[in-house]
C-alpha cells in the first residue's frame, strides 16, 4: 500500500514583516526535503476559512529571500477570533489532508495558532513583527530590518535638520512598544527618546536637555518618539516654542515595514523556519519558536503568551547619558 504523505501549511498573519519570505522559503524547503508536501496559504486565516491555498514547490520559493512583504500575503481575521471560525479552518484542514500548519506572525497570530492547536491542528508560531514586541522571543524577524531603515531615514534628516539648525521630531513605529526607537535612537544619535513603556516630561526629558546642549554649542537636535507616544506635530510646536529651535516633525510610517531583509533577518527567519518544521515533523504543535539567550528554542504557546517582556532600561540609562 502507498504510504499516505503528510501535508505541512505555512501561514503568514498579522503585520507583514521583512524577511517573512525568507522563513516561509524555509519552511517549504525544510518539509520538502523531508518528504513532507507544503501547501502555502493565502491571506493568513482568512485564506484558511476560505481555502485560498497552492501547492508549493523547491521552484514556488525561489527569488523571495531578497524581497520585503510576504509572498503568501497577510490579513487580520476577525471571524478567526470566534469558536467557530477556528473551527472551520480546522475543517478545511482535515479536507486538505493538512497534518500540521507553521504560522509566522505576532502574538495576536500565536492565540490563533493555539486555537487551532485545541481544535485538533497542530501549529507552531514563528515570531514575525517589525516591533519586536513578542513577549517571549528576544529577537524578532523584521525587527532589524526596520531599525536599519529608521537610521537611514534618519541619517537623512540629520543633514538637513544640522543645515537649518533645526529639531528633528520623528515618530518611529511601536504602538505599544519602544524598542524601535530606543535602539534606532541610540544609533541615530538622538537627544532624546521617548517610548510608551515609560513616562516624559516635555520639560524635563527634552527642553532641558536642549537648553544645555544650546549653551555648549550644539544647534540641531533628533528627538525620536515611539507611535505609541504619538503627537509628534504638537511636540514639535511645544519644542520650538519652549526652546525657540525651529522644529519640524517627520512620520516615517509605513516605510519601515517594507524593504530587503537584512542577513540578520534573513539568518534569523531561515533558522526558525528550519526549527519549526523540526517540531511538526515529530508531530509537536501548540509551540512557538523563540530566541533566548542568542539560542533558537520553543516553548509552550499559552506559556510564551503569558511572558512579560519590558523595555531595556539599562539602554535607556546609557541613551540618556550619551545624548548631550
Ligand atoms: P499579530 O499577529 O501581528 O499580533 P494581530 O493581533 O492583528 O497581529 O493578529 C493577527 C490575526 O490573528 C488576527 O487577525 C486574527 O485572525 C488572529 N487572532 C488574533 N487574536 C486572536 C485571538 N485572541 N484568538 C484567535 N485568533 C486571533
Ligand atoms: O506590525 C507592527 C506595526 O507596524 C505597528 O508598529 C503599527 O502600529 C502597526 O503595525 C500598524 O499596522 P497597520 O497600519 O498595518 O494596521
Amino acid at each position: 500500500m502507498e504510504k499516505e504523505v503528510k501535508r505541512i501549511g505555512v501561514l503568514t498573519s498579522g503585520g507583514d514583516a521583512p524577511g517573512m519570505n525568507a522563513a516561509i522559503r524555509a519552511v517549504v524547503r525544510t518539509a520538502i526535503n523531508r518528504g513532507f508536501e507544503v501547501i502555502g496559504i493565502k491571506q493568513g486565516y482568512s485564506g484558511l476559512i476560505n481555502g485560498n491555498m497552492e501547492k508549493m514547490t523547491l521552484r514556488s520559493v525561489s527569488d523571495i529571500m531578497q524581497h520585503g512583504g510576504t509572498m503568501l500575503y497577510t490579513a487580520r481575521c476577525l471571524e478567526f477570533k470566534e469558536q467557530a471560525g477556528v473551527l472551520k479552518a480546522r475543517d478545511v484542514c482535515i479536507e486538505n489532508n493538512i497534518h500540521g500548519i507553521v504560522v509566522i506572525g505576532g502574538d495576536g497570530s500565536f492565540r490563533g495558532a493555539r486555537d487551532l492547536s485545541l481544535a485538533g491542528i497542530p501549529c507552531v508560531g514563528v515570531p514575525g513583527t517589525i516591533d519586536n514586541d513578542i513577549s517571549s522571543s528576544e529577537y524578532t524577524i523584521g525587527y532589524d530590518t526596520a531599525m536599519n531603515t529608521v537610521v537611514e531615514c534618519v541619517d537623512k534628516l540629520r543633514d538637513t535638520s544640522l543645515s537649518h539648525a533645526r529639531c528633528s521630531v520623528v515618530e518611529v513605529m511601536g504602538r505599544h512598544a519602544g524598542h524601535i526607537a530606543l535602539n534606532a535612537g541610540i544609533a541615530c544619535g538622538a537627544t532624546a527618546i521617548l517610548v510608551p513603556e515609560i513616562e516624559y516630561d516635555v520639560d524635563r526629558d527634552i527642553v532641558a536637555k536642549m537648553k544645555k546642549a544650546l549653551e555648549t554649542g550644539k544647534h540641531h537636535f533628533i528627538i525620536v518618539v515611539a507611535e505609541g507616544v504619538g503627537h509628534v506635530e504638537e511636540l514639535a510646536k511645544e519644542i520650538e516654542a519652549k526652546t525657540g529651535v525651529e522644529s519640524r516633525a517627520t512620520v516615517i510610517g509605513h516605510i519601515q515595514r517594507g524593504g530587503s531583509p537584512s542577513l540578520r533577518d534573513r539568518v534569523l527567519a531561515s533558522v526558525m523556519g528550519n526549527y519549526a518544521v523540526d517540531l511538526l515533523e515529530k508531530g509537536i504543535g501548540n509551540r512557538v519558536v523563540v530566541m533566548k539567550d542568542n539560542k533558537v528554542v520553543d516553548y509552550d504557546i499559552l506559556e510564551a503568551l503569558n511572558m512579560k517582556k519590558t523595555i531595556d532600561m539599562d539602554l535607556m540609562r546609557i541613551a540618556n547619558e550619551i545624548s548631550i
